[in-house]
Order: structure tokens, then C-alpha cells, then sequence
């Protein structure tokens, strides 16, 4: 399978938004990837459901939700109006984990959970591994773009990928934070099938970014 690469819109023009989106011709593979953040599940706010709608919109591509926010549950009624291909919440945010995933699962294609540098992963049992279409791992404090990598996220990926075989589980690993064209080769090697990059691709003149998505293939 090849590898998605989600461009993270937290990094993009919010003046452009559109432009922004529309600077991805041709693509294969391609998501794009909206960080919500509520201000209390992480310090920092970013955007709501009248935004994400008219992404909706304007968007070729399959939309993958990644929700820090507290009381996740709350979101999936007026998200589900939105089209998005992909609904990862935090764990730690959920009232009942298994209730939120069987009820994301009803009304979105793909269903995630996303794990903070220190979540505790023991907590993730068979039946919810099993359940999942995809396995987010924050590969930096989750809150703000254009932080560093850390270094430990390789071996967790690969620990969810050990697992995966091990265990005959389906869900896909997406690495979030700091993801650039270093680390990304051995994040794939590691068995990461799609990265979430924000400064890498957005900071740069727009005609460049299809080549720095590529580029994170190679
Ligand atoms: C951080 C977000 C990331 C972030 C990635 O909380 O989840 O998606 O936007 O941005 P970069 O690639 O700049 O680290
Ligand atoms: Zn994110």
C-alpha cells in the first residue's frame, strides 16, 4: 500500500484556505488533515464546524478529522454533515472509548485513536485494537504545529506494527508532528503508512508542495 500523506491545513494561509486546498492537483494517496482543537483538551484553539464545512466543500480529497478536544462524542452529530472520510479522537478525551468508536463507525468510513508521547498504551485493548481503522501516534505534544520529532516515536511504530502482524489487526499507523523528509523514510520503514506533515509542506511558495509531498514518499 502506498504511503497517505496528510497535509495538516493548521499550517496552511487561513486567509487562503481555498488557494491553499486547491494547490494539490492530481494526487494520489493525498488527505487533508484538520486539527480541532477546543482550547481545553490542549492549550491552544484552532477551528470549528462552520470552517470544517466549507473545507468540505472545497476539498478533492478525503478529510481526516483529528479531534483534541474534550467530550469527543459531542462532535460526531454535526461532523457527520461534513463528508469527512476519517474520525480520530484522543482516548483520554472519551467518556466510554468502545461506545465512541461503534458510534463513529456508523457515520464515518474510518475511525482512529490518537496517542499523546505519554498515553498509556495498555489501556488499548484487543477489542478496541481490533476495532480500529487507524492508530494515530503524536510524535510531539499535541497543540501546536512546527514542533520537533521525537526520536522515540520510531520504535512505537514499529511496536504497532509487530502487533499488527502479530495479531492480525487492520488499522492503518498515522505519525503526527514534526515530520519531514528525515525522518519520514525510516517512519515508513518502521511500517507507518501515513504521515501528517504541516510546516514541512506549507511553508514553502505553494507550487512547491506537490513536490514536497513527493518527497516524503522517497
Ligand atoms: C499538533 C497537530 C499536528 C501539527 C503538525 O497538535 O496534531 O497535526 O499540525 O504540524 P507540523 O508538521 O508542523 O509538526
Ligand atoms: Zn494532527
Amino acid at each position: 500500500m502506498n504511503t497517505i500523506i496528510s497535509p495538516s491545513l493548521l499550517a496552511c494561509d487561513f486567509l487562503n484556505i481555498e488557494k491553499e486546498i486547491k494547490s494539490f492537483p492530481n494526487q494520489k494517496d493525498l488527505w487533508f488533515h484538520l486539527d480541532i482543537m477546543d482550547g481545553h483538551f490542549v492549550p491552544n484553539l484552532t477551528f470549528g464546524h462552520p470552517i470544517i464545512e466549507k473545507i468540505s466543500k472545497v476539498s478533492d480529497y478525503p478529510l481526516d478529522a483529528h479531534l483534541m478536544v474534550n467530550n469527543p462524542e459531542f462532535y460526531i452529530e454535526t461532523f457527520k454533515g461534513f463528508n469527512l472520510h476519517n474520525f480520530t479522537f484522543h482516548f483520554e478525551a472519551a467518556k466510554d472509548t468502545s461506545y465512541l468508536i461503534e458510534k463513529a463507525k456508523e457515520n464515518f468510513p474510518s475511525v482512529g485513536i490518537s496517542l499523546k508521547p505519554n498515553s498509556t498504551v495498555s489501556y488499548l485493548t484487543d477489542d478496541i485494537l481490533k476495532s480500529l481503522d487507524l492508530i494515530l501516534i503524536m510524535s510531539v505534544e499535541p497543540g501546536f504545529g512546527g514542533q520537533k520529532f521525537m526520536e522515540d516515536s520510531f520504535e512505537k511504530v514499529k511496536f504497532f506494527n509487530d502487533l499488527k502482524t502479530k495479531k492480525g489487526f487492520n488499522y492503518m499507523i498515522q505519525v503526527d508532528g514534526g515530520i519531514n523528509q528525515q525522518n519520514a523514510p525510516l517512519l515508513i520503514q518502521k511500517g507507518a503508512n501515513n504521515l501528517v506533515a504541516g510546516s514541512y509542506i506549507f511553508k514553502n511558495p505553494r507550487e512547491d508542495y506537490p513536490a514536497k509531498v513527493a518527497s516524503l514518499r522517497s
